[in-house]
């Protein structure tokens, strides 16, 4: 049985389009995206040397295409580690260079009414 999750809000206000904030939940210090279009929820420390990813850019990749075709692609959905650029999903969490060896931990944000609410 997992434990009930907690439930963290802060105003709309804080987090505009293309912005991030950090919140600490218990131990776990977590960074809210507003991409604009959508809203990501993940742990704040890169696990290969536990960078701060709150610093790193957020892109897209080039996706798999055929070869020599270049496809960029998942805008706005990739954070790359400010340190040595590991990229992540922020939708899976997964690392894009080594998906079954590092992950984040990602969380459910979405709005309600005035408030951003991020289920922890
Ligand atoms: S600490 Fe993030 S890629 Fe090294």
């Amino acid at each position: 049985v997992s434990a009930p999750r907690r439930r963290v809000t802060f105003p709309r206000t804080e987090l505009p389009p293309g912005e991030r904030k950090v919140l600490t939940v218990g131990r776990r210090e977590i960074v809210v995206l507003n991409t604009g279009d959508r809203l990501y929820a993940v742990f704040n420390r890169c696990p290969h040397q536990l960078a701060h990813l709150h610093r790193g850019v957020l892109r897209g990749t080039t996706v798999p295409a055929g070869v020599g075709e270049f496809v960029y692609g998942l805008e706005d959905r990739v954070l790359r580690c400010p340190w040595h650029h590991y990229e992540y999903d922020l939708e899976t969490g997964r690392c894009l260079a080594e998906p079954d060896r590092l992950r984040i931990s990602t969380y459910e944000v979405r709005e309600e009414g005035d408030e951003i609410a991020l289920y922890v």
